[in-house]
């Protein structure tokens, strides 16, 4: 029986399917997949977190704080959206670490 096992031959097959286009287009998606996150948790780090300003906390809607950070009259020390508008600014700018930090790392 275990004679019939054809190693060469699976083996083969096996690397033809890994190397066929909807692997390497899966192989690419991954690597992007691997680089957003990286990318997105940099600028999540990066981001000044703006949780205890005032008038910055969760009730304001997104429109609100791009309306006020894109406003040509925004002179009276707003500083200027100088990246792409998207569509959560929390996502960066709010991920402050909790105040009591839980007991591990106290
Ligand atoms: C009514 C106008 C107004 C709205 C609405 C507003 N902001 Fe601001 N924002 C300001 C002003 C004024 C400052 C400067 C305040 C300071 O530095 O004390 C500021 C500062 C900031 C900064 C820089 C903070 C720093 O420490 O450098 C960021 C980032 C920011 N706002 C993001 C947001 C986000 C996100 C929202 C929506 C939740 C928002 N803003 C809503 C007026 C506004
Ligand atoms: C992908 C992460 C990300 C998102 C989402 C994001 N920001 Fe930022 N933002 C940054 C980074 C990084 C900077 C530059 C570092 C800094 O000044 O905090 C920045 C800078 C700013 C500044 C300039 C701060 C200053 O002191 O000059 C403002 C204002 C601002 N963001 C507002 C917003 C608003 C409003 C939104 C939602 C529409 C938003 N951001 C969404 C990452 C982000």
């Amino acid at each position: 029986m275990a004679a019939d096992w054809d190693r060469a031959a699976a083996r083969a097959q096996y690397r033809r399917l890994m190397r066929s286009w909807p692997m390497r287009v899966l192989y690419a998606l991954l690597a992007l997949v691997i680089l957003f996150a990286w990318a997105w948790s940099i600028a999540a780090a990066l981001a000044a977190d703006v949780e205890q300003l005032s008038g910055h906390d969760l009730s304001v809607p997104v429109a609100r704080c791009v309306a006020c950070h894109t406003a040509p009259a925004a002179t009276d020390g707003v500083p200027r959206l100088r990246h792409p508008i998207t569509p959560s600014c929390g996502f960066c700018h709010r991920q402050g670490l909790p105040e009591r930090l839980p007991a591990p790392m106290r």
